[in-house]
């Protein structure tokens, strides 16, 4: 039974993981949103422990309703459909490790395609009125283009199984925006960070190695750069775009801002006070070497900009580690 009929209710996959737990607490705040309905697996791919304090700190908030659920489970995600009758979706669910999807391609295409095309079928059949899909930086692969990647570029080439499972959900979810008119957004994300990210990414690698008095690792074989994306900045334009969710649309979201791995280094070390051993190593071959988005058609549809730089969003992910994993010691 809906308490606000009149207010939203929004369904969120993946609600328990790093950027779904921030755009929950973003969807409380919302006065218009009744009902936040998140689905989450509890994927083992990185510690449960996280993903349940991730849970814990949403489920005192009386709009938060959550259901452990897989996506791929098309007949368990249909019943929560039919009960909660959603107005929005929002699927963050996914496998999320370029590396492993080099090893494990199968899993990401069960999850990131038939998972997707689950959501896609189930919000065309329960008229959903807007879908948001999360596409990446991947797509782009390392396209030759000197400037900023707009969202027209071709994305023909990703250089992983992640990033080709990502532009085929993009693909997929245009079909069922041209064959029933569902309205659907892709957000490409570039290179999220922020409290609570999952570990295994270069920045948390860094700053949990460093306070553990632990060596670094430096890729040096490609001139890495990254549009690094402020969480907060991310789900502020999701927020954004329940408004504006019509038709089919592909939206780069980034800080639009890129840095080096050596500047990376160089903001850890002055925000930590710590400095780094460094050991050089290999590149990975499935990363993308530059990622530099265009966000003038965000700032267009959404009027939307990101707000918080790369050392303050650095500080605000430092002071949550000290508090939240130094003094508990859980990493
Ligand atoms: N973090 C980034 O830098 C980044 C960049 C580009 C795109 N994205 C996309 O944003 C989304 C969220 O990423 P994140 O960084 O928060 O990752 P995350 O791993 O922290 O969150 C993903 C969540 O999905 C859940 N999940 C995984 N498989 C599932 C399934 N089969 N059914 C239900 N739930 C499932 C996991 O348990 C987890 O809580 C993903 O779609 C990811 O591809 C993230």
């Amino acid at each position: 039974m809906k308490n606000n009929s009149k207010k939203l209710s929004i369904l969120v996959t993946g609600g328990a993981g790093f950027i779904g737990s921030h755009l929950c607490q973003k969807l409380f705040k919302m006065p218009n949103v009744g009902r936040v309905i998140c689905v989450d697996n509890l994927d083992p791919v990185y510690p449960v422990v996280f993903k349940k304090e991730n849970l814990a700190l949403l489920a005192s908030n009386s709009k938060f309703y959550f259901y452990k659920t897989d996506i791929c489970n098309k007949s368990d995600l249909k019943n929560i459909f039919k009960k909660e009758t959603p107005d929005y979706v929002i699927n963050l669910a996914a496998k999320t490790d370029t590396r492993l999807s080099v090893i494990k391609p199968e899993e990401f295409i069960e999850v990131n395609i038939k998972g997707v095309l689950n959501i896609l079928e189930l919000s065309k059949d329960f008229k959903i009125k807007g879908v948001s899909l999360f596409s990446s930086s991947s797509v782009y692969g390392n396209i030759k283009s000197k400037s900023r990647f707009k969202e027209t570029e071709i994305t023909d080439f990703p250089l992983s199984p992640y990033g080709a499972t990502k532009k085929a959900g993009e693909v997929l979810s245009y079909t069922y925006f041209f064959n029933y008119e569902l309205p659907v957004t892709c957000f490409r994300l570039f290179n999220v960070y922020g409290e609570r990210m999952r570990q295994g990414l270069v920045l948390s690698k860094w700053v949990e190695n460093i306070f553990n008095n632990k060596p670094i690792e430096f890729s040096s074989t490609k001139m890495i750069r990254r549009d690094f994306t402020y969480v907060g900045d991310v789900v502020s334009a999701i927020a954004k775009s329940l408004k504006t969710n019509k038709g089919f649309n592909i939206i780069n979201i980034a800080s639009s801002n890129p840095a080096s791995l050596a500047e990376l280094l160089r903001i850890v070390e002055k925000v930590t006070k710590k400095k780094a051993t460094v050991i050089k190593r290999e590149s990975n071959k499935a990363s993308i070497e530059v990622s530099y988005a265009d966000i003038g058609k965000a700032q267009k549809l959404l009027g939307w900009k990101p707000k918080i730089g790369l050392e303050k969003g650095i500080s605000n992910y430092v002071s949550w580690f000290i508090e939240n994993r130094l003094k508990n010691k859980k990493s």
